[in-house]
């Protein structure tokens, strides 16, 4: 038993530092804490503000993570890529629960800092376009925005030029014998994934094998729990919008919620939902 009395200096924290706390040093609070730089008087801005940075964050992380995945796939190593996607799918799921203090905006309360947006919209995020290109939602229109940050943009420029996370996967199925087309292997990879059948019937193999619990079929669930993740925060946002401006423009320009509707029915890794009607 101890016989330093509690609270005394010997078991408290330490107090004294030369310059900034450690803390600050790797986490950089002071920086984070002071780039909310509100727009409106509206209290409810701040939360707005804070949402969309926190998102942000998250998006920055799930983006390590898929590269992170696809590099290992490229090098067969099968369990760092599902270690990855894996601990993407509970970052999905933070993120989407982070859509809960703005899910019920009523249009007044969204009209008090609407205009102190401008034509700021989440549409002009390069973090979420990164996340987009690895599922291989790829669009070279979609850099044209980013044109006067030359960093951005040249993140965004290699991003649109490499293997998407799925075009990996289709890379190590060929690898592995499953007869996966060269028209997919050699895609142009800067253009948008599309399904092709051969692929659709490579994933009903798969997910028709006696044994489910090989490493394809929980690689194949594995990114379906990633797909669900994602149709869920772009119909969660959908939801949120069509709730806090019903029809009105949006402030970056496009129709607004029928514009969304589009874009948010789609699911990515197409073959994986539609090979399920085959097994
Ligand atoms: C309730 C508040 C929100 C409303 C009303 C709203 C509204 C909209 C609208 C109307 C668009 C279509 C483009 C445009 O014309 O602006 C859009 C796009 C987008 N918003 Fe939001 N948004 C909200 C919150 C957020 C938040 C917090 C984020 C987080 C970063 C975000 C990220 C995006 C992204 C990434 C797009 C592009 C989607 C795509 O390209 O498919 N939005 N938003």
């Amino acid at each position: 038993m101890s016989d330093v009395t509690p609270g005394a200096p010997e078991e408290a924290p330490h107090l004294d530092f030369a310059g900034t706390t450690p803390y600050e040093d790797y986490v950089q609070a002071d920086v984070l804490t002071h780039l909310q730089h509100l727009r409106s008087d509206d209290p409810g801005e701040m939360v707005f503000l804070v949402t969309t940075q926190v998102m942000e964050l998250w998006f920055t992380v799930i983006v390590h993570e898929w590269e992170t995945a696809a590099h290992a796939l490229r090098r067969d190593d099968l369990p760092a890529a599902m270690a990855a996607l894996k601990r993407s799918t509970y970052e999905l799921e933070s993120l989407n629960a982070s859509w809960r203090p703005l899910a019920q905006l009523t249009p007044a309360q969204f009209n008090a800092y609407r205009s102190a947006l401008g034509e700021g919209s989440g549409f002009q995020s390069a973090m979420y376009r990164r996340m987009e290109f690895l599922l291989g939602d790829k669009s070279a229109s979609m850099l044209v925005p980013h044109r006067g940050a030359p960093r951005v943009h040249g993140e965004l420029e290699k991003a649109l030029q490499e293997p998407s996370v799925y075009d990996e996967v289709l890379s190590l199925l060929a690898r592995r014998g499953h007869a996966v087309p060269d028209a997919v292997l050699n895609r142009d990879l800067a253009q948008k994934y599309e399904a092709s059948p051969e692929v659709e019937a490579v994933w009903t193999a798969v997910y028709a094998a006696a044994d489910q619990d090989t490493e394809l079929v929980r690689l194949g669930e594995a990114l379906t729990d990633v797909g669900e993740l994602v149709w869920r925060w772009r119909n969660d946002h959908l939801v949120a919008t069509r709730r806090a401006m019903g029809s009105k423009v949006g402030t970056g320009g496009s129709a607004g919620v029928s514009w969304l509707e589009k874009r948010a029915t789609k699911n990515v890794f197409p073959e994986l939902w539609t090979a399920r009607s085959h097994v």
